[in-house]
């Protein structure tokens, strides 16, 4: 049985991942959220059948249930997309210890283990699509603790990447500005944020449509907008070249 894995696919871009995944013929698209009602309005609305799974992915228990259900069903995975996530914006010492455990635990702990839980259940053309931000690429004063968490999705993915290298599957990471879902009124939770942050924000159509057509070449990065574009290669030329004094050094 070939299958799509979407975390956060209850609204925002998961959702819009799997309308992009509903033409893709694959037989499931498995859809885990924690919000049952809204991941059944976005079951309803797609082609492929979906296997709905309501689990807390910043919980351990919530991430083993996804775990087992893969153990259990054995699937062929072709897409996985790691998407599930939140920021909140303030200084990173004032939000609540739960909350940023929270953001921790499901930004980066729920991604790793499920893409690791995943692997044995891909083979060659599957694709890993990891959610990460352009705050990735910038330690951001106010998004410190969100920011960092990103930082490590981009590391983990060029990372990742190497290891898959000899097995056709393939590592894409997406990296946008901001999107127009509802993780800005999250994040931004009645905080006064001057409106000129969101100058660049961009479609959850836009970023989807990019990152499914990277993903399907194989390439590493979607990005989506001139402005984030712009940021993330000034950053890249430099980290590049790290990352190839770091492999060169581990050939025999
Ligand atoms: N929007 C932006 O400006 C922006 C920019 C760069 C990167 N991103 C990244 O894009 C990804 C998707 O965000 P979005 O913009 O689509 O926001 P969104 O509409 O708020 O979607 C977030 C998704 O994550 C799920 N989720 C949140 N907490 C969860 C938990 N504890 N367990 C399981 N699922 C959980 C939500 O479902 P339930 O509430 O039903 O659980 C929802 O489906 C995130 O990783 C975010 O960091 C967003």
């Amino acid at each position: 049985m070939n299958i799509a894995l979407v975390t956060g696919a209850s609204s925002g871009l998961g959702e819009e991942f799997c309308h992009s995944l509903d033409a893709k013929g694959l037989d499931c698209i498995w859809m885990v959220a924690r919000r049952a009602e809204a991941l059944k309005r976005v079951a309803d609305s797609l082609k492929t059948p979906t296997k709905i799974i309501i689990a807390d992915l910043s919980t351990k228990e919530g991430v083993g249930k996804v775990i087992d259900e893969l153990n259990e069903g054995s699937p062929s995975i072709r897409y996985l997309i790691n998407n599930a996530g939140f920021g909140l914006f303030g200084s990173s010492w004032k939000i609540p210890r739960q909350k940023t455990e929270e953001m921790i635990s499901l930004n980066v702990t729920a991604l790793v283990s499920i893409t690791s839980a995943c692997i044995p259940h891909m083979s060659s053309g599957s694709k890993i699509i990891e959610i990460c931000s352009e705050s990735a690429y910038v330690p951001l004063k106010d998004l410190a603790v969100y920011s960092s968490t990103k930082a490590f999705v981009r590391h983990y993915c060029d990372a990742l990447r190497e290891e898959l290298k000899d097995t056709g599957i393939t590592v894409t990471e997406v990296s946008p500005g901001w999107i127009r879902t509802d993780f800005i009124d999250i994040c931004v939770n009645d905080k006064d944020v001057p409106k000129k942050v969101f100058n660049h924000t961009v479609s959850r159509e836009d970023v989807v449509c990019d990152a499914m057509r990277v993903a399907d070449k194989g390439g590493k990065r979607s990005t989506c907008g001139l402005y984030t574009r712009i940021q993330i290669a000034l950053s890249n030329h430099f980290r590049g070249l790290a990352i190839r004094v770091w492999n060169g050094s581990l050939k025999r």
